[in-house]
């Protein structure tokens, strides 16, 4: 079979690349260890209502000051629906499903997650702005998705 000098070269350069490609994903994952973002923390999804930590869920101030909001979504509810924050501090979303994938997102603000059932997603965002925000599941989740929805009440920063 006659194979044209130029498609050669190019099957080369391709040929390269992807081992080049895959060589960079082989390395930053098994030597520096780089993922996708995510927080892998398991959680048996039938026990979050018995867990310590789910069967509380709220907001909650740590000693040290930092505020962490755990949360359990289930169809088709968040628990809590209203939760009340403060403007300027950093505050970690602690948060599971005991059922569906549903998604968490505060509306018009970066807070933006997905709720995986059998995992605690974990993202910290701080709202800048007071005011009140809506927090929306925003993964299809079944017949009463759209009524999945709850209150960010964000409140002045302290003086
Ligand atoms: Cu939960 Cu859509």
């Amino acid at each position: 079979m006659n194979v044209d000098l130029y498609e050669k070269v190019w099957m080369w350069i391709a040929g390269v690349l992807i081992v080049v490609f895959l060589g960079a994903i082989i390395v930053t994952a098994g030597a520096q260890a780089v993922h996708p973002p995510s927080h892998v923390e398991t959680i048996n999804p039938e026990e979050v209502w018995d867990s310590e930590e789910f069967s509380s869920a709220g907001v909650e101030t740590l000693p040290d000051g930092r505020t962490v909001v755990t949360m359990v979504a289930e169809m088709f509810y968040f628990e809590p629906m209203e939760i009340e924050v403060t403007a300027g501090k950093s505050v970690t979303f602690r948060v599971t499903s005991t059922d569906v994938i549903h998604g968490l997102m505060v509306v018009g603000t970066n807070a933006n997650a997905m709720v995986i059932p059998g995992y605690v997603t974990e993202f910290t965002v701080t709202f800048p702005k007071a005011g009140e925000y809506l927090m929306v599941c925003h993964e299809y989740c079944g017949t009463l998705h759209h009524e999945m929805q709850g209150l960010v009440i964000v409140n002045e920063e302290e003086a």
